[in-house]
């Protein structure tokens, strides 16, 4: 594929290769010197039109690491605040002849509006409340390192399913990989297409945890939320908020996730969050390793 725009594009062989082709690159992670030539010669530009911390800077990581050089381009420090639009941005970008664009936006279906337009990789960073393939391919990488195999376990995503475009990517990417999904949040944030997906839905969250291998725990994604179905923060917590007491139904060898940013009080309690249960930097860590992968992979796609 040119582009990595949403999971449905990947089948199963082809989310396999890219855990294999992430173990390797974790392996270079753990050396004293990580810098490998691989990438030398190629470009990318992280083109970031929404808020990132793990995102953009494990992107910037993977492509340093790789030897490819990085250019970073915030819509603040952009012009699209003088009103230049995303295709002309993306134009101009292109004309430099980058080999690659990583693009995290507002809008659902950004990236695939520039794939289309644009001769360059688009790699699809998170848009609006559709996708986030990268970060699903992490989470299901940190799952692969954990388990050696997805197949037969049960994972619970937790929360604001409504408005999470991981939520989305994880459930196609997870029972691709033989995992039984199932979601838990409050009424109003679980959309309403959710009877065509091949997930259980729970609306108590004790019941959905029983006998889970792992919960993974969705922020409330406030600046996406429609009027009318913001939860009280204090209320979700007592009701959706994971703590010890869930743990205990689980499995017992059950492995806490979580994407970030986290509310530690509100999602997810801080001590579990800081548990040895907790995967959350692990998922950081493979963020890195997935995300010099998926460069490697796309970035030299016509040479393979
Ligand atoms: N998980 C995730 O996408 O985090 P950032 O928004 O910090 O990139």
């Amino acid at each position: 594929h040119k582009d990595l725009l949403d999971i449905t594009q990947l089948n199963k062989e082809e989310v396999q290769h890219v855990f294999e082709t992430a173990t390797y690159f974790q392996e270079i992670n753990s050396r004293p010197v990580k810098k490998v030539p691989t990438l030398k010669g190629h470009s990318v530009v992280l083109f970031f039109a929404e808020p990132s911390t793990r995102t953009k800077v494990s992107f910037d990581m993977a492509g340093k690491r790789l030897s490819c050089d990085t250019f970073s381009l915030a819509k603040s420090s952009s012009s699209l605040t003088k009103g230049e639009t995303l295709k002309d941005t993306a134009l101009t970008l292109q004309a430099m002849n980058p080999d690659g664009i990583v693009l995290r936006h507002w809008a659902s279906g950004s990236a695939a509006f520039l794939a289309e337009r644009l001769d360059c990789s688009i790699i699809n960073a998170g848009d609006g409340r559709h996708a986030h393939p990268t970060q699903a391919l992490l989470d299901g990488f940190t799952l692969y390192q954990e388990w050696g195999s997805l197949e037969g376990k049960t994972v619970l995503i937790l929360g604001d399913i409504a408005h999470s475009r991981v939520a989305r990517s994880n459930v196609i990417l997870l029972t691709m990989m033989g995992a039984k999904v199932r979601l838990c949040g409050p009424r109003t944030l679980l959309p309403p297409y959710l009877k065509n997906w091949p997930v259980k839905v729970y609306s108590d969250i004790n019941e959905a945890c029983k006998g889970t291998h792992a919960i993974m725990c969705l922020r409330l994604q406030l600046e996406r939320q429609q009027a009318g179905l913001l939860p009280d923060t204090r209320e979700y917590s007592r009701y959706f908020g994971l703590g010890y007491r869930q743990m205990e139904l689980a499995s017992p060898d059950v492995k806490v996730m979580h994407p970030g940013p986290m509310n530690r009080g509100v999602e997810i309690s801080s001590e579990l969050a800081d548990s040895a249960a907790s995967l959350v930097l692990d998922q950081v860590a493979s963020g890195v390793a997935t995300r010099m992968a998926l460069l490697y992979l796309y970035l030299t796609r016509q040479k393979q």
